[in-house]
């Protein structure tokens, strides 16, 4: 038995990762693979709590994640990489975790109150929707994890999972590892029109895109607003390129950009063309790996078919666990 922590983390197969999910995400996945014993999820099944009218995209946005996750680092041999709705048993736990549900938990979500109730988005007007944070639970108590690394946006799930869990554990005894989740330290990226980062607006900077096209995108990036002639002093605080060279560039520059940018000691120009160079030693090395991962046109697939091999021991040691605690018949010992 391994003395490291558990780690899970997964995100809905959204295709092509950008420096959103990167920086959100991804980053502080790679900076624990060798402290925790990692198990990264392709969240298909959540994919389907809000597009299950067309889901015909769903095995496009799985490849290419995989490759994107592949290619910043995450590495097979230390973390294991699987997808949801291939261990039967996230489903099993789901439906468990329910019962101990209160209508009122699941309904205190965030995104359950702005779009269902408050907009009124009928689309979202279901079972399975209102089920995210309790499927979510099953992902992480599945794997007895103890550190979830997620954005802020999703803190409140955890703290569900946190309250499920102490459910059955009061009534139970110790079925469940209390999980906890941690933050990225870094800020979260806006997009390239200043707007936040999302693949439906179209300003996001993608890792799998070549130097021309990351340029492009840097060139024409929101700057502070009182900056419209190289002579006016700017403030780096309200510049969204100021955000990315605190992820991306240097520290020991960081000094020089500042002074630079408050004094009219250069133009947005030659900030961003600093920036640009910061991306692409930090894209660089992905670009590499991923053109060896394309070189083998299965191996994405065989990645994950070894994962969720693991991932299912796993979820299978914990299902048999919860059902002898639950006084539920034990299963078929398949
Ligand atoms: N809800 C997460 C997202 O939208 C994805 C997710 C599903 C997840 N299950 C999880 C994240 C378990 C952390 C742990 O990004
Ligand atoms: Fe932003 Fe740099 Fe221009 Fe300052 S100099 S406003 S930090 S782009």
């Amino acid at each position: 038995m391994s003395e490291k922590k558990i780690l899970l983390s997964g995100s809905r197969p959204t295709g092509r990762q950008h420096l959103g999910n990167y920086v959100g995400a991804l980053k502080q996945w790679l900076e624990l693979q060798d402290e925790c014993d990692c198990y990264f999820m392709v969240a298909d099944w959540h994919a389907l709590t809000n597009s299950y009218n067309d889901t015909s995209s769903l095995p496009e946005n799985t490849r290419l994640q995989t490759i994107d996750w592949l290619s910043t680092g995450l590495d097979p041999e230390k973390s294991t990489i699987f997808v949801q709705s291939a261990i039967k048993e996230h489903a099993e736990l789901s439906l468990l975790l329910g019962m101990f549900t209160p209508l009122g938990l699941a309904e205190r979500c965030t995104s359950w109150k702005d779009q269902v109730i408050e907009q009124g988005n009928e689309v979202l007007r279901t079972y399975g929707f209102l089920g995210y944070p309790v499927l979510q639970s099953a992902d992480i108590l599945m794997y007895q994890a103890n550190i979830v690394p997620v954005g802020k946006d999703q803190v409140e799930h955890i703290e569900k999972t946190q309250d499920i869990a102490q459910k059955v554990n009061v009534r139970y005894g110790d079925v469940f590892q209390i999980p906890e989740w941690r933050l990225s330290h870094s800020p979260a990226l806006l997009g390239n029109d200043g707007r936040k980062m999302s693949k439906s607006y179209g300003n996001c900077i993608y890792l799998a895109e070549n130097d021309k096209e990351v340029w492009e995108k840097i060139r024409v990036m929101v700057t502070d607003p009182a900056r419209v002639r190289k002579t006016d002093p700017g403030d780096p605080e309200k510049c969204s390129v100021w955000d990315y060279h605190k992820v991306f560039t240097p520290k020991d520059r960081w000094d020089e950009i500042q002074t630079n940018c408050k004094t009219a000691g250069w133009g947005c120009m030659e900030c961003k063309k600093v920036l640009n160079e910061a991306v692409k030693a930090e894209l660089d090395p992905m670009r590499e790996r991923r053109a060896k991962i394309e070189e083998k046109p299965g191996y994405w697939k065989e990645v994950l078919e070894h994962g969720n091999g693991v991932a299912r021991n796993r979820a299978r040691e914990t299902m048999a666990r919860v059902r002898e605690k639950l006084h539920l018949y034990p299963g078929d010992s398949q």
